[in-house]
């Protein structure tokens, strides 16, 4: 197993770029979540109709965006048009949808890490797999390499077959011995669950098999100290006004 210490990765990571403070998965979120000093963002991304990767936490355009319907149904070039900020608050009135190309030019500018998790619209987790992770290896020209991550077997699976040089972590929602098996015959490195799976036990588990331990989402003060008692490597929060990240390593 990796010696502690060795994980390349802030321990802090700002979810959806910066919490509920910008509109979630925006560039405008990213830009406010480097301004509070993080250096590690994570972001949902899905497909467009015409296989464009790009950043949307719901299967659905209503909640985030002036849109409507299933995103998977349309394509970039419509996507890319609506205004993903007014929901949030009038100030961020027409910000976009990002591209994943947007954010990688982002933290090439920025010399930030990214946590790329693949959220796929139901039937399409090969295809996101597949196309997100040939698009990172085709773009992103950091030394230290996007981490992708996935609720999804079938998304992480097809990631891994086209760029296997890639870090992969699988997301629980609860841990179970069937859910580190998979972490490892995925050739995961991480392991990242709900903050709660997270005890004396499933540490020692998760670190037994070799894997870095990420906790998901971190925004009340005990659970972060519990969480940094038991030694996780990586802390992802929508709290980047409350918690000060580490810095870089
Ligand atoms: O990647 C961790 C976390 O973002 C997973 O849940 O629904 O916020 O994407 P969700
Ligand atoms: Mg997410």
């Amino acid at each position: 197993p990796p010696a502690p210490g060795d994980w390349p990765y802030p321990r802090w990571i700002a979810h959806r770029g910066a919490g509920t403070l910008a509109p979630e998965n925006t560039l405008a979120a990213f830009a406010l979540g480097h301004a509070h000093g993080y250096r590690m963002f994570e972001c949902d991304v899905r497909l467009s109709a015409d296989g464009q990767p790009f950043l949307l936490h719901d299967d659905r355009l209503e909640r985030t965006t002036e849109g409507q319907g299933e995103a998977v149904d349309q394509r970039w070039a419509e996507l890319a048009r609506l205004d993903a900020g007014s929901w949030h608050s009038p100030r961020y009135a027409g910000e976009r949808l990002p591209s994943l190309a947007d954010v990688v030019e982002f933290c090439r500018q920025q010399e930030c890490a990214l946590n790329v998790e693949l959220k796929p619209a139901p039937g399409d987790e090969a295809r996101t797999g597949r196309e997100v992770a040939a698009a990172l290896t085709r773009s992103w020209t950091r030394a230290l390499p996007p981490l992708l991550s996935s609720f999804s077997v079938a998304a992480l699976e097809a990631a891994a077959g086209v760029a296997p040089q890639l870090p992969r972590g699988l997301l629980l929602e609860a841990f179970s011995d069937e859910g580190l098996g998979l972490a490892r015959r995925l050739g995961c490195v991480a392991l990242i669950c709900e903050q709660r799976a997270w005890d004396g036990s499933t540490v020692r588990q998760a670190r037994a098999a070799g894997l870095r331990l990420l906790a998901y989402t971190v925004n009340e003060d005990g659970d972060a100290a519990r969480l940094l008692a038991l030694g996780l490597d990586g802390l992802i929060t929508d709290r980047i006004d409350h918690f000060p990240p580490c810095p870089v390593a």
